[in-house]
């Protein structure tokens, strides 16, 4: 039995969703703790394309109970939307077991308008949100004036909230931003017809993930975005709004830190970043423009084309530390097959600093970083169908055993391309409770 988080090492878009859904085998739960259609992940299944953006991809395991965490804020049109794809394709059997917790906050309408006219008038400066609401609805959580599940399952409870709501937000819609009231009665319309319809889902998924423990059973936190997205943590403020870090599964999913076994960091063999925001090794030349490429760099949810840059270490460093991680997932591998010179940022440089155990606070300094490379042979060998370490050519691995050194961590797999069978099992975090992982102690390789 392990209880096992996976979290984002970069700026999100690490290819979770395919990690995910090979330990989601392992687990008997699958719960999101943070964030919400935010952030977005395509399954193929049966030779058809779904994109998740709120459900755990574990919804398509049978028997597995997968649960949006009370951290999580939940566009209920957008799950409504999910449930319903899903059943027209028969993955959305009677028995599903799918639960949301009734601490999770909702994202109104006016969260979204919000989103959209402070992107607007902010212009150049903006953050390239992804304009779903997400930020505007934790304010109201922070703010204490949140909408949560349970109180959209309350008609009299929700009626109130949403009228001091939709006065308060039509104010700064209307007079700061210039933009269109929203009307109370059509919402309160709307969302009822979405409580009716989620309202069997609604639980207390904290007691929940706690007796499934108690059972023995194996948990799996899906964590969604990565560590430099984290509003603490992450490269402010060009973060997303909910700690995107390892420790947001304990308060995001109802959870003591003591339950945790493992931290899975997943993390890209190269960088990528969407919307805006210091990116210090950004490649904005041929190189960045043949990575986007071969790597199919393009946002799930929004479509934008991603950033691409050289791997950097010091943003993974920075990462194992703050999340804890155990070991690492290194995914798309393969996409660096065939360039000649590979190289990864070791440390950051300003004309009077050298930065190369954590990412600099200040957006002003993080600007002038310049980054300091080390460069090594490529490989030009097909590699899709490497199983073990040994099948790799000897640059892949010198690659990789270069990553575990700068990150102080050991692989946990490595995935070589998209399929689920092109991947190098190194060791099963759900193996290992009470075991973790020191580059120290892992395994034997060679
Ligand atoms: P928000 O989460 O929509 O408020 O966006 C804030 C920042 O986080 C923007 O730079 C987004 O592009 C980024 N972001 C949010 N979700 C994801 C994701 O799933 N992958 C990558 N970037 C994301």
């Amino acid at each position: 039995m392990a209880n096992v988080i996976i979290v984002g090492t970069q700026w999100g878009d690490e290819g979770k969703g395919k990690i995910v859904d090979i330990y989601a085998r392992e687990a008997d739960v699958i719960a999101r703790f943070q964030g919400g259609n935010n952030a977005g992940h395509t399954l193929v299944v049966q030779g058809k394309q779904t994109i998740l953006h709120l459900i755990p991809s574990g919804i398509l395991h049978n028997h597995k109970i997968c649960i949006l965490g009370n951290g999580m804020v939940i566009d209920p049109e957008v799950l409504i939307r999910e449930i319903d794809e899903l059943l027209e394709r028969d993955l959305f059997p009677p028995d599903t077991k799918l639960y949301i917790s009734e601490n999770a906050h909702i994202i109104m309408p006016y969260h979204r308008g919000l989103d959209s006219a402070r992107e607007t008038r902010k212009g150049a400066v903006k953050i390239g949100t992804t304009g779903r609401g997400i930020g505007p609805a934790y304010e109201d959580k922070i703010n204490r004036t949140g909408i949560r599940f349970c109180d959209l399952l309350n008609r009299e409870t929700f009626g109130e909230m949403l009228r001091r709501n939709v006065e308060e937000k039509n104010f700064h819609l209307t007079r700061f931003y210039n933009d269109k009231p929203l009307e109370y009665g059509a919402i309160f319309d709307e969302y009822s017809g979405y409580a009716d319809r989620l309202r069997k889902y609604a639980a207390n998924t904290s007691l929940m993930i706690d007796r499934e423990i108690k059972k023995g059973g194996d948990i799996l936190f899906e964590g969604a975005q990565g560590c430099h997205l984290d509003i603490d943590h992450g490269t402010y403020p060009f973060v997303t709004s909910s700690n995107t870090s390892a420790g947001g599964a304990c308060c995001g999913a109802g959870i003591g830190p003591t339950k945790i076994d493992a931290v899975v960091g997943i993390c890209k063999a190269y960088t990528t970043r969407v919307g805006s925001g210091p990116f210090v090794t950004e490649l904005t030349g041929e190189m960045g423009e043949r990575i986007q490429r071969v790597g199919c760099e393009f946002g799930a949810t929004t479509g934008r084309k991603r950033r691409c840059g050289w791997l950097d270490m010091v943003l993974v460093r920075h990462s194992v530390r703050v999340s804890g991680i155990t070991g690492i997932a290194l995914t798309k591998l393969d996409v660096l097959t065939g360039i000649d010179k590979i190289k990864i940022c070791v440390a950051y440089k300003t004309m009077d600093e050298e930065f190369g155990e954590y990412v600099p606070s200040g957006t002003k300094l993080l600007e002038q970083c310049q980054p300091v490379y080390e460069e090594m042979d490529g490989w030009s060998e097909d590699i899709s169908g490497a199983k073990t370490m040994d099948d790799l050519p000897v640059n892949a691995k010198r690659y990789i055993e270069r990553l575990e050194e700068l990150a102080g961590v050991r692989m946990s797999l490595i995935s070589v391309g998209p399929g689920r069978e092109e991947t190098i099992m190194l060791e099963n975090p759900f193996d290992r409770a009470g075991n973790l992982s020191s580059p120290e102690t892992s395994h034997k390789r060679d």
